[in-house]
């Protein structure tokens, strides 16, 4: 089994051009400011992961990300174009290019594992085969270990195999840029693990960028190029895991505790 002490920045890809790229947002509720001059940029091919503490505005930051929340202030391009200013046409075509694993996985009830899968495909990956479909749905079946689970239902599968799922769900259509929403939340540390690798395996075969909002630091060490600490809305403090886990200043500290 792959030990704690090993880092992602051990493994570097080429960085490319800028994927997402937030300067000064700012995004509030009536008078809760939950981002208030936020920043970030990920590069393409980059595991940025964002820490912060429960209520702070990474899953409100992730919404904006893909336009299901509108920002105030400030500017969020992501591939080049504002997201505020698309319209539902290119805000569509957008996201078909972007997956988004939920904090929760989403999973559709009434549909098997593969009609899960297929609609991502139908809705966004038009003019494809039967047989290029099945194909597609055996790949990332595979890729997530659970080929044999393809005419299970939802209500079938563990809490791990649903996680498991919502991931190649999202990886079937090889988004350049992925988000993901706590992937490892309620899971055993040796399932944990797992879905970590899985990501890491992702980003290197499929050269994707990911923003990954987790609590977990196991994850965070695995999987992160770089991190950056939320706090009070600004992005307080970014580095990698070695950085960021050295740093003499007790709010960032607070994360690496355990460590
Ligand atoms: N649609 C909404 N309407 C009003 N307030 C909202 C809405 N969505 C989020 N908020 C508020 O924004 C703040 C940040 O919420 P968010 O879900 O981003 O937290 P989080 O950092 O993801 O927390 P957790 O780690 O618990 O998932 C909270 O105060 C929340 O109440
Ligand atoms: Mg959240």
């Amino acid at each position: 089994m792959e030990t704690i002490s090993r880092t992602n920045t051990e493994a570097l890809p080429k960085y490319g051009e800028s994927i997402i790229e937030i300067s000064s947002l700012c995004k509030s509720f009536g008078d809760n400011y939950v981002l208030n001059q936020f920043n970030l940029t990920v590069r393409r091919g980059e595991n940025v992961v964002v820490l912060g503490k429960s209520g702070c505005g990474k899953s409100v930051l992730i919404k904006c990300v893909v336009g299901l929340l509108k920002y105030e202030e400030g500017s969020l391009q992501v591939f080049g174009k504002e997201i505020n200013s698309l319209k539902q046409k290119e805000l569509d075509e957008m996201r078909a290019r972007i997956g988004f694993v939920f904090q929760s996985s989403a999973l559709y009830d009434s549909m098997t594992v593969r009609q899960n899968l297929e609609f991502a495909l139908r809705r966004h990956g038009k003019g494809k085969t039967k047989q290029e479909v099945d194909q597609l749905v055996e790949e990332m079946l595979d890729n997530v270990s659970l080929a044999n689970a393809i005419n299970l239902m939802p209500s079938e599968l563990s809490g791990g195999m649903r996680k498991r799922i919502g991931l190649a769900r999202s990886l079937i259509l090889k988004p350049e840029l992925m988000l993901y929403d706590e992937p490892t939340t309620g899971l055993d540390p040796i399932t944990a693990e797992e879905i970590s690798n899985m990501m890491l395996a992702m980003q290197h075969k499929y050269n994707t960028s990911s923003i990954i909002i987790s609590h977990d630091m196991h994850c965070a060490r695995l999987t992160a190029n770089r991190l950056a600490v939320m706090i009070d809305g600004i992005n307080y403090a970014e580095g990698t895991f070695e950085e960021l886990s050295k740093m003499n200043d007790p709010k960032v500290n607070a994360f690496f505790k355990k460590q």
